[in-house]
C-alpha cells in the first residue's frame, strides 16, 4: 500500500516535471522536443493519477489550467508600485529627441537601448512567491486593479511554477495579456457559428476574456502573456533591462522573441523599420515599438514625469488607412440631442476590423472634407477610436454618381426643429423632453436631486419604465399607479407605494427647480434660479425675447437662444403644460421693491482673491442688489471687482477705462464695512 502510494507520488512528480519542461520548450523557447501527441499522452496520465489520488493534486500542477469556480465579482488589488504608462512619439524626429535627452543625461554617445515590440493587449501584474504564481491583477488605474488570478492561471504560456536557479523569493512580473491572431480568428468563427457577436479585435477579445468572472470560460480563450518588466522583487536581478528579460526567460517566463539590445541611434531606427515590415506576419498584434534605456541605474537616475518614465518612450505606428466609397449619410441623434452625420461606407477592412460606418462629426467637418455622397474616401482607424474619414479622393469623383449631403431641418427621430447656434459646431434637436432619443436622459435629469428630487426614482428604474413603454415624458410619471409599478421586475408593492408617494411629494417645488428640471441646454441651477428671480412667473420666461433673456444675470447669447428655442417647440410646451396639469406647483415669488435693487442694469466682473468674503459670496451679494455678474471683461462691463493677484482681466479693464473696485471698495458698496 505504502509502496504503491509512493510510486504514485513519484510518478506525479515525474509527469509534472516533464510537462513543465515541454511547456517551457514550446512556449518560451519556441522549440518543442516532442510531438503534441506525446504531450497529450503524459497529460492524460497525470490527470488520471490526480483523479485517483486527489491528495497528490497540487494547485500548481500543469493540469490546473482549466479554471475553477466562478466569482461573483473581482476583488481590488493595490499595486505595491504604481503601474505606469508610456509617453508616445509619432515620428522619427521625436524619437531622435528622446534619444538625445537620454544621451545628454548619460554623457555616453553609445547609450544602449532595450527595444521591444509594443504589444497590443492589456497590462497585468503577476506575483510569484518562492517560485509559485500567487496573484495576478489588471493594471486598472495604475494604482489599483482587479484580482484576476484565477483567469491568469489558465493562460497557456504562463508557468504556475518558475524553474531554474536564483529565483527571487518575491518576483512581480509585468507584461501584456493578449490574444494570438490565429486564436482570435478561431474564437470569432466559433462565436459567429453559435450566433453570438464576434469581438472587434484581439485586444478587445483579450480584455473581455481576462475579465470573465468564470475562469472556465477564460480557460477556453486563447490568451497569451509576454513579460516586459519587473515590479517588486526580493532577490538578485541584473542591472540591465535586456538581461532582466533574459533572466525572466531563464525562469520559464514567456517574453517576445523580438526584444533586442542595440547601441546607437541608427540601430534604433533600423529596428523600427524592420519590425514595421514584419508586423503583419507576427503571430500577435503590435501597435508600435518601445524604446527603454537599458542601464537600470541610468533609468533610476532619469526617473519619471507624472505617470510615465523619462527613460522610455513608445514609437507608435501610424494609424491604418483604407480606401472605400460613401454609400449614404445618415443622421444619428445622441442622448443629449446632438445630431451626428454618419457616413455609411462600402465595408472595408482597416487595421484588423471591417468598417462600414465612419463619423463625420458635424457640418463643419463635412465642409472641411468637402465630402459628397458617392465619394471615394480614405478611412482611418487608430487603435480603438471610431473610424474617421481622413480625406476625399477627389481625383476619383464621378459627378454622375455623387450628391450633396443635406443636413435635416427637423430631428430624424422626433421631427422637432433642429438648432445650430452660431459659434457651436453641433446641430441639436430641440425636442428635449419629447424626443425619443433623449427620453431617458431627460427623465433622469427631471427626477435628479437638484431638479424635482424624486426619491426612489433612480436611473435603472427610468430605463425600465421607458423600456416597458410605461412613460414617454416626465409628465406621465405622475399618472403611474402602484399596480402598474409593482408589475415591473424587482419592484415590490411597498417600493411601488413609496414611489407613488414621493412623486406626490415632489409636485411641490420651486420655479427655479422646475426650470432646471426641464433640462434646457446650459440652464444649470444658478441660471434657473436667476431666471426665476428675474421673471417670477413661468409664462414671462416662456414669452421672453432673446434680448430680454440676455439681461438676466448669467445668461449670455447662447443660453438665451437655447431657452428661446426650447419654448418655441410645441412638443416642449405640451409637456410643460402637462406637468402643470399634473399638479406641479411652486410658491409665488414675492415682488421685490425695485428701489432695493440699486445695481439693476449694471454688469460686474469679479477677479483675483479676497480675504473677507469668498468670490461666490461677493457674486451672490451683488446679484441680490440686482447686478449682473459676468465672467469676462468687455465694453459692456461697468465695474471690475479686483482682489489680490488679479491678472489679465485687470489689465483689460484698465485698458478699457472701466471702473475698478478693490476689496475694501466692494465691501463698502455692499455695506459690509462699519
Ligand atoms: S513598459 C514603465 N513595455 O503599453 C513603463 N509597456 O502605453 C511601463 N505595453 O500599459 C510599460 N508593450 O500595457 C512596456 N514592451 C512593452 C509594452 C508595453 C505594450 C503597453 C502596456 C502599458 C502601455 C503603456
Amino acid at each position: 500500500m505504502t509502496d504503491k502510494q509512493l510510486t504514485a507520488e513519484q510518478q506525479v512528480q515525474q509527469f509534472s516535471e516533464l510537462l513543465e519542461e515541454y511547456n517551457y520548450q514550446y512556449y518560451v523557447l519556441d522549440a518543442p522536443s516532442v510531438p503534441d501527441a506525446e504531450y497529450d499522452r503524459i497529460f492524460k496520465l497525470l490527470k488520471q493519477l490526480e483523479t485517483e489520488h486527489p491528495e497528490l493534486l497540487s494547485a500548481n500542477s500543469p493540469t490546473q489550467k482549466v479554471g475553477g469556480a466562478a466569482l461573483s465579482k473581482f476583488e481590488q488589488v493595490t499595486h505595491q508600485l504604481p503601474m505606469l504608462s508610456l509617453d508616445n512619439v509619432f515620428d522619427s524626429a521625436s524619437l531622435d529627441d528622446f534619444m538625445q535627452r537620454v544621451i545628454d543625461k548619460s554623457s555616453l554617445a553609445e547609450t544602449a537601448f532595450c527595444i521591444e515590440p509594443k504589444l497590443d493587449g492589456l497590462a497585468a501584474s503577476i506575483i510569484y512567491e518562492n517560485g509559485l504564481l500567487v496573484q495576478a491583477a489588471t493594471r486598472g488605474d495604475g494604482l489599483t486593479g482587479e484580482n484576476v488570478t484565477e483567469n491568469v492561471k489558465t493562460i497557456a504560456n504562463l508557468p504556475l511554477k518558475l524553474r531554474g536557479d536564483n529565483i527571487p523569493a518575491v518576483l512581480e512580473v509585468r507584461g501584456e495579456v493578449f490574444m494570438l491572431k490565429e486564436g482570435f480568428n478561431k474564437l470569432n468563427a466559433g462565436l459567429v457559428a453559435a450566433g453570438e457577436k464576434p469581438f472587434v479585435n484581439p485586444r478587445n477579445a483579450a480584455a473581455g476574456s481576462l475579465r470573465q468572472l468564470d475562469s472556465k470560460v477564460a480557460a477556453n480563450r486563447p490568451l497569451a502573456f509576454y513579460c516586459y518588466a519587473v515590479g517588486v522583487f526580493d532577490g538578485d536581478l541584473a542591472d540591465s533591462q535586456y538581461q532582466r528579460i533574459e533572466q525572466l526567460k531563464s525562469w520559464g517566463l514567456p517574453v517576445s522573441s523580438e526584444v533586442k539590445r542595440v547601441v546607437g541611434e541608427a540601430a534604433c531606427h533600423e529596428f523600427y523599420d524592420s519590425i514595421s515590415e514584419k508586423r503583419s506576419s507576427l503571430a500577435y498584434e503590435i501597435d508600435g515599438v518601445v524604446y527603454k534605456v537599458d542601464d537600470i541605474s541610468l533609468q533610476e537616475e532619469m526617473g519619471f514625469v507624472s505617470r510615465a518614465p523619462r527613460w522610455a518612450t513608445a514609437y507608435k505606428f501610424p494609424a491604418e488607412e483604407a480606401v472605400t466609397t460613401v454609400e449614404n449619410v445618415e443622421f444619428q441623434v445622441g442622448r443629449t440631442g446632438a445630431i451626428t452625420p454618419v457616413a455609411k461606407l462600402k465595408p472595408v477592412f482597416v487595421g484588423g476590423v471591417t468598417v462600414s460606418n465612419a463619423t463625420l462629426h458635424n457640418k463643419d467637418e463635412i465642409e472641411r472634407l468637402g465630402i459628397l455622397i458617392g465619394d471615394v474616401v480614405v478611412v482611418r482607424r487608430a487603435g480603438d477610436v471610431i473610424p474617421q474619414v481622413a480625406r476625399v479622393v477627389v481625383e476619383q469623383r464621378d459627378a454622375n454618381k455623387t450628391s450633396e449631403i443635406v443636413f435635416p431641418e427637423t430631428c430624424p427621430v422626433c421631427d422637432s426643429k433642429v438648432e445650430r447656434i452660431e459659434g457651436e459646431a453641433v446641430t441639436r434637436c430641440t425636442g428635449g423632453l419629447y424626443c425619443e432619443a433623449q427620453r431617458k436622459q431627460a427623465i433622469k435629469h427631471f427626477a435628479s436631486r437638484k431638479a424635482l428630487d424624486i426619491d426612489g426614482l433612480g436611473d435603472k428604474l427610468v430605463d425600465l419604465l421607458v423600456d416597458h413603454n410605461m412613460i414617454k415624458d416626465p409628465s406621465q410619471l405622475f399618472s403611474l399607479t402602484t399596480q402598474q409599478l409593482s408589475s415591473l421586475p424587482r419592484m415590490g408593492e411597498t417600493s411601488a407605494k413609496k414611489l407613488v408617494n414621493s412623486l406626490q411629494v415632489s409636485k411641490k417645488t420651486t420655479l427655479a427647480r422646475f426650470l432646471y428640471s426641464l433640462g434646457i441646454r446650459e440652464v444649470g441651477e444658478t441660471t434657473a434660479a436667476n431666471l426665476a428671480k428675474h421673471y417670477k412667473k413661468l409664462p414671462a420666461i416662456q414669452e421672453a425675447s432673446i434680448e430680454s433673456l440676455k439681461s438676466v444675470s448669467d445668461v449670455g447669447e447662447i443660453v438665451a437662444k437655447h431657452l428661446y428655442y426650447f419654448f418655441r417647440q410645441d412638443h416642449n410646451l405640451e409637456v410643460v403644460n402637462q406637468l402643470c396639469d399634473a399638479g406641479i406647483h411652486w410658491p409665488v415669488i414675492e415682488e421685490v421693491d425695485d428701489s432695493e435693487l440699486v445695481l439693476l442694469g449694471k454688469t460686474f466682473v469679479i477677479t483675483g482673491s479676497f480675504d473677507a468674503m469668498s468670490r461666490n459670496d461677493i457674486k451672490a451679494a451683488l446679484q441680490a442688489l440686482g447686478a449682473k455678474v459676468s465672467g469676462s471683461v468687455s465694453k459692456n462691463t461697468n465695474t471690475l471687482v479686483a482682489g489680490s493677484a488679479a491678472g489679465s482681466k485687470l489689465a483689460k479693464a484698465t485698458e478699457l477705462g472701466i471702473e475698478i473696485l478693490d476689496e475694501s471698495g466692494v465691501l463698502a458698496l455692499l455695506g459690509k464695512t462699519e
